[in-house]
């Protein structure tokens, strides 16, 4: 699902960028990248989450994806320079990725599954594009933060079947997936690194 302007406000701005910062930074110190990765960022948004990859993994390529045309563009825009020659950028849709069966080394995923109506079957694809022993790092949010009472008349996000600590730990679980690291704000987020297999 597509942000609205709000959201948009939330993500695109230089705060949003110091919080990844520090993400990214301590999901290097849990799992570091090798220097011959590929890997791909689902719901990239305007690239600055893949841009940080770069700066502070230094994998060999990055494909950066988005379902919105419009953060794609902008992505496009961010990377321009000294990126373009190891980010790629492709709309594509988290539930249906365009990619064969155990591509990637590793992928990301910035708060972008509690954007998908299916976040199981995203999930699910996620396991498959990845490489057994890869890993999959992500940041994702949980319904308390974005549909209590205020921020659910400012955000637009799926109202059914949303994920919250416990059936997302059981989901990934599921597909393979276990955890290398996780910092938790129970109720709030959780940011991960997970092993395939
Ligand atoms: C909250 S924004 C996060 C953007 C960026 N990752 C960041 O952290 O700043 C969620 C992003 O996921 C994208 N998105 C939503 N549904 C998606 C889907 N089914 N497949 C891929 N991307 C999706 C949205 O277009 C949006 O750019």
């Amino acid at each position: 699902m597509k942000l609205n302007w709000v959201e948009r406000l939330v993500v695109n701005n230089p705060l949003r960028v110091v919080e990844q910062r520090f993400q990214i930074r301590w999901m290097h110190k849990v799992k570091p990248l090798s220097p011959t990765d590929l890997v791909l960022e689902i719901g990239c948004g305007r690239g600055a989450g893949s841009h940080l990859i770069l700066k502070e993994m230094h994998p060999a390529v990055i494909h950066a994806t988005d379902l919105d045309f419009k953060m794609i563009r902008l992505a496009r825009r961010y990377f321009a320079g000294a990126d373009n020659q190891r980010v790629f950028t492709y709309v594509a849709d988290a539930v249906a990725l365009p990619y064969g069966d155990e591509t990637f080394d590793a992928i990301f995923d910035f708060g972008a599954l509690h954007h998908v109506p299916d976040w199981r079957k995203a999930l699910k694809e996620i396991a498959r594009v990845l490489k057994e022993g890869g890993t999959f790092y992500l940041e994702e949010l949980y319904p308390a933060l974005y549909q209590n009472f205020i921020t659910k008349h400012l955000l637009v996000h799926p109202t059914q079947d949303r994920f919250r600590s416990e059936d997302f730990r059981q989901a990934l679980t599921a597909c393979g997936f276990s955890f290398q690291g996780s910092l938790e704000l129970k109720g709030i987020g959780i940011l991960g690194v997970l092993t395939k297999g």
